[in-house]
């Protein structure tokens, strides 16, 4: 372990990136990594024809021209678009929030209607909403689309989610789903938006192709089984994995979300005719149906295969998808981050488990970057893609 340079662990997206720039750099990376293989959440195989996402539809879609540009550098992207259709009771709207939604709904045909019957809910239901804030993320939810489409598309479907009252969770979960006034079902606002032809798995084993040797990577290694030998060798330490159990939960254990896959094979050309299809009423025990052959149209003929998403409580022993970013969480948080910053500047804290945040995948490239930048001190211009 001599001559390495970093110790890295996690194999995830922040691991990776990290990885590959350091190696561009002349820098040496063991990386270890408790699971038998790389990519993270983001690890996709493929079956039938079939690129099926093993953590939930990971689409990629982002306004960072620089995060686009460097992600295609190691996959070929289709240009999916998501447009998501909600399942409530039997009957069908379309997602995100907008004009095709309000008809389905109301019946309304112009953005003057529909915003008239929004604004006449929001007024009746919030009385005492004045000029302040949304205290939660029902209050949230109520003030931008009203009751009718905050009861049937929204309660139930957030509530499984995270296994909490909407009121008792942050407003600005339910602010990042668009809400639009024109006739428009994709599911994001982001200008660039996309799925890698083949998976996610082959950008970063693109990444150690290109790394001129200079990254090993060590799977279904847990670093907990080695922490104190691993930290007395490496004078530098990227970590991905859950900041509080690094600390050994000292400040407490932060909470996080965890989810169930089932994935099925099914003889049929088209089970459901779109990518998601989420389930919106509290008693459905699935949140959303992926068929993941929509998503890059491609496959065996007769097959198809189709995954249910699970939402489930989360203990040590399954994975953390979803941080619970509320009050509580975020005081427990900010003593682990103090504690880091404060007696381990020589590791770096990074990734969606190490810095405890509900990032999407172009935050965490983004986020990545910024590390490699301050590590390396690489001006703000610098171009990942040409160097
Ligand atoms: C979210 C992001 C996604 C990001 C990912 C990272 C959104 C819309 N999606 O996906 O861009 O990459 O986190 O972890 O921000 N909701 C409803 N009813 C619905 C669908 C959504 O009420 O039918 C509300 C819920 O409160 C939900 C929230 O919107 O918690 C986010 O929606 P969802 O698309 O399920 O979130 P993720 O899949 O986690």
């Amino acid at each position: 372990t001599k001559n390495y340079d970093y110790l890295i662990v996690g194999a995830g997206p922040f691991g990776m990136i990290f990885a590959y720039e350091a190696a561009k750099r002349g820098k040496k990376s063991l990386i270890v990594e408790k699971r038998p293989y790389i990519a993270g959440n983001t690890h996709t195989h493929t079956e039938h024809g079939i690129t099926v996402h093993d953590f939930g539809a990971h689409i990629f879609h982002t306004d960072n021209k620089e995060v686009w540009d460097y992600v295609r550098q190691f996959a070929n992207f289709n240009g999916f678009q998501n447009q998501v259709v909600a399942n409530y009771q039997g009957t069908l709207y379309n997602l995100p929030f907008n004009m095709n939604t309000f008809y389905q709904m109301w019946g309304t045909k112009t953005p003057d209607e529909a915003k008239a019957k929004i604004e006449a809910q929001k007024t009746a239901a919030l009385t005492d909403l004045g000029d302040r804030q949304p205290r939660n993320l029902e209050e949230q939810a109520i003030s931008l689309i009203g009751t009718d489409i905050y009861e049937k598309l929204i309660k139930g479907y957030t509530e499984k989610q995270w296994g909490r009252k909407a009121t008792e969770l942050p407003a600005f979960i339910i602010k990042r789903l668009p809400v639009r006034f024109i006739y428009d079902n994709n599911y994001f606002n982001h200008r660039y938006q996309g799925i890698p032809v083949g998976g996610y798995t082959q950008i970063f084993e693109n990444m150690l192709a290109q790394s001129n040797g200079l990254v090993d990577v060590l799977t279904d290694t847990d670093f907990f089984d080695h922490k104190e030998t691993l930290l007395a060798e490496f004078p530098r330490v990227l970590y991905t994995g859950m900041i509080d159990q690094f600390f050994d939960y000292q400040f407490g254990e932060l909470e996080y979300r965890s989810l169930r896959f089932e994935h099925q094979v099914i003889d049929s050309d088209n089970y459901q005719g779109n990518a998601v299809i989420n389930y919106t009423d509290a008693e459905t025990p699935y949140t959303r149906v992926m068929e993941w052959k929509h998503f890059d149209g491609v496959s065996d003929q007769g097959k198809t295969i189709v995954t249910k998403e699970y939402p489930q409580a989360w203990s040590r022993e399954k994975e953390a998808y979803y941080p619970v970013n509320d009050d509580k969480n975020t005081q427990i948080y900010k003593q682990y981050a103090q504690e880091a910053r404060k007696h381990h500047p020589e590791i770096i804290f990074g990734g969606r488990l190490g810095k405890y945040r509900y990032f999407d995948m172009d935050q965490v490239f983004n986020d990545a970057f910024n590390t490699v930048r301050e590590e390396f001190s690489i001006a703000q211009e610098f171009n990942f893609a040409h160097d």
